[in-house]
């Protein structure tokens, strides 16, 4: 676990009670998340989000990897006539080129979404299977040799932990989309680690043996999967106990891991808090259970550790119409005005011991 509470509080204090300075202890504020983090760190973010100066500098402080939160989503990209367009997602692989951030691409195939164009092809299997392998070539293609990574297929496990999901994709491929997915990736980009990204995986022990059937199957049949994305939007009724071993669970093909999406919502669980405090120290303590967990990883598998934006007010979270909103659901590392929170402190304390 993390420093605790009081040494956290202590770690603020510059000087005794004599006023003489003491020796600051080397405090997780005094830090970055980058600096502290023996691995890459990313973050989430939103093209429209990248002016804002405040935003960007502290991205670029923390952070050394950057996820398009929604912008090379088939969804944007793909219009209803069929031509593409690549400006939001182009803004987002600018700014990284330009401050020498890692682009993590999000995400090539993702059951939510029925894009047009695919959803007329459904019927005439050499239709959507050319166009599901030139969307994909294109995509990927685009920002090959800038993105270290793809998640090629979201979700591929269905909500019930059991089974795997439909969609419009697998309606018209069946289930050879998703090893068809990571192949035309590959093509495209040879270098690019390919991720089957999912969530859930660390409190629902049948989805994760589901979704690591599915990658020993896939790795069987030579798909080139070469990493796990766990998203670990995990809330705060979660038994911590279990995030250690499911962790190393899914280390066990031997791949990368990618905490690709963390956050943690203050108010989804079915817990009652007696204040506000009380619960951001228990997101705090997951914070650093989950951090605690990826860090002791093998060391070549540790892709990146990944929160799903920056600031609280930017997160997916606090949007109306998301699954688990909250107006103060408050579940990343920083503060909505961009100030670290106490799961900071408890992250950047698990890489620092
Ligand atoms: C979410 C975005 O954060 C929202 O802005 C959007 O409205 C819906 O999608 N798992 C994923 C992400 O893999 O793509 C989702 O992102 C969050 C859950």
């Amino acid at each position: 676990m993390a420093a605790a509470p009081a040494a956290l509080a202590l770690a603020g204090c510059a000087r005794e009670a004599d006023g003489q300075p003491v020796t600051r202890p080397a405090t997780a504020r005094s830090s970055t998340l980058k600096q502290a983090a023996p691995f890459p760190v990313g973050a989430a973010v939103g093209a429209d989000r990248l002016d804002d100066p405040a935003y960007a500098e502290l991205l670029v402080r923390h952070f050394d990897q950057i996820t398009p939160e929604n912008e090379m989503k088939s969804w944007m990209i793909l219009q209803e006539d069929g031509s593409s367009d690549f400006s939001h997602a182009d803004k987002i692989a600018a700014f990284a080129r330009r401050h020498g951030l890692r682009l993590f691409g999000h995400t090539l195939i993702y059951y939510q979404e029925d894009p047009a164009p695919f959803r007329r092809l459904v019927g005439d299997r050499t239709g959507f299977e050319r166009l599901f392998r030139s969307y994909i070539g294109q995509v990927a293609g685009r920002y090959a040799g800038q993105a270290v990574g793809w998640d090629v297929v979201n979700e591929a496990v269905h909500d019930d932990g059991d089974r795997l999901r439909g969609g419009v994709f697998q309606e018209a491929l069946g289930l050879d989309y998703i090893g068809l997915a990571f192949e035309a990736a590959r093509e495209a980009d040879p270098q690019a680690v390919l991720f089957l990204n999912d969530y859930k995986l660390e409190r629902d022990a049948t989805k994760r043996r589901t979704f690591l059937r599915l990658c020993e199957a896939l790795l069987r049949d030579g798909v080139p999967l070469g990493g796990i994305g766990t998203q670990s939007h995990i809330d705060l009724d979660t038994d911590p106990a279990v995030i250690g071993p499911a962790m190393r669970e899914l280390a066990g093909l031997g791949l990368p891991i990618h905490v690709s999406e963390t956050d943690m919502g203050l108010y989804s669980a079915r817990l009652d808090f007696r204040s506000e405090r009380d619960r951001l120290e228990a997101q705090a303590r997951m914070y650093g259970t989950l951090a605690e967990a990826f860090f002791a990883l093998p060391e070549r598998q540790r892709f990146a550790f990944s929160t799903w934006g920056v600031r609280d007010q930017d997160s997916w979270l606090r949007r109306p119409r998301t699954d688990g909103y909250h107006p103060r659901a408050n579940p990343l590392l920083f503060d909505d005005a961009g100030a670290p929170k106490p799961a900071f402190d408890a992250v950047v304390g698990a890489w620092t011991r």
